[in-house]
């Protein structure tokens, strides 16, 4: 007789991590993709600029002046250099493997959207009371304005949602290198556009592979990202799980799946990639970074005035309260 295997949730957290480095790496990271993003439209307006001087030959504008903001992030520190070093040098084609069989093996606890934001909360709180801004701070605010901007109720859920797959870090991550930072397509060439650039990858096993340090490695062009792995984090983690037990179009999946891909969505890189899918995807991403980015400027939303509303909006996309995380 063939025994089925029952899995038993896991509804405590095996183990207590450092929330506040977590937190702090996190700070770090954000700080670092909102340096490069004003560092391109520094760019961008300079070009601009230098084309209108250039039309009107008198202007004497000096396009070099800014530059020297350009790639500032270059000066982060050692933690943030050390974090993506040892990112880029294991996140693999068989970690990722492996990270996407123990996904599907389990499943690490049952509770619902709300529970999963407080119980993200806690553990950070727990960790450093004086936290400037908590994920749950963060995630409303983000959704509070999407909302403020009108935008559509499956987008307002998606800021909601979109950091939640930070649990991971609870459920038996390796460490904060498989939870946050960019993601980068794995199995292909890595692409010196990802932060740091190719060298960082130096020690990375795949980058002397035969196949996957070759520009296409196992992909073809026009492949499609549905069909590429990316590297393993809270951003591949949520969209796995949000996939299959919500109603959310993909859109929604893609602004969660890709919020961190900033070499795709900021740097221009890995287009070869894309089919039609994804430049419509591309759009969906874009207009949801600026939300994510710079929506901590924000005031504090007030959690309890708000509840009524995001559980109400929870409900309408997630058919079943309680999800399998
Ligand atoms: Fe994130
Ligand atoms: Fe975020």
């Amino acid at each position: 007789m063939v025994g089925i295997l029952v899995q038993e949730p896991v509804t405590d957290f095996p183990e207590k991590r450092d929330g506040l480095a977590l937190e702090a790496m996190v700070d770090e990271i954000e700080e670092i993709n909102i340096k490069k993003d004003q560092a391109l439209k520094q760019q961008k307006a300079a070009a601009q600029a230098q084309f209108e001087a250039d039309m009107n030959a008198a202007s004497e504008f000096d396009a070099t002046k800014d530059k020297t903001q350009f790639r500032q992030y270059e000066d982060a520190s050692d933690t943030v250099k050390n974090f993506y070093l040892e990112q880029h040098t294991k996140q693999t084609v068989a970690y990722n493997l492996k990270a996407r069989n123990d996904f599907h093996a389990k499943t690490r606890a049952e509770m619902t959207i709300w529970e999963a934001m407080e119980r993200l909360n806690t553990l950070i709180d727990e960790s450093d009371p004086d936290t400037s801004l908590s994920q749950i701070e963060h995630l409303l605010q983000s959704a509070e304005a999407i909302r403020r901007d009108n935008k559509p109720r499956w987008m307002q859920l998606t800021g909601l949602i979109h950091d939640l797959g930070k649990l991971l870090f609870f459920f038996g991550a390796e460490g904060q290198w498989d939870v946050v930072g960019d993601t980068f397509p794995v199995g292909c060439a890595f692409d010196d556009k990802i932060i740091y650039g190719q060298k960082s990858f130096a020690a990375n096993p795949d980058s002397t592979n035969e196949i996957y340090s070759t520009k296409h490695g196992i992909y073809t062009p026009g492949c499609g990202l549905d069909n590429v792995m990316l590297s393993w984090g809270h951003d591949e983690y949520l969209y796995h799980v949000v996939k299959d037990q919500s109603t959310l179009p993909d859109e929604a999946l893609a602004m969660i799946r890709y919020h961190s891909f900033y070499p795709w969505h900021q740097m221009g890189a890995y287009d070869w990639m894309m089919d039609d899918k994804d430049r419509e995807m591309f759009k969906a991403v874009k207009a949801f970074n600026p939300y994510d980015l710079y929506s901590k400027n924000d005031e504090k939303p007030k959690l309890e005035d708000l509840k009524e509303y995001y559980l109400e909006l929870i409900d309408e996309y997630f058919p079943n309260k309680v999800i399998k995380w």
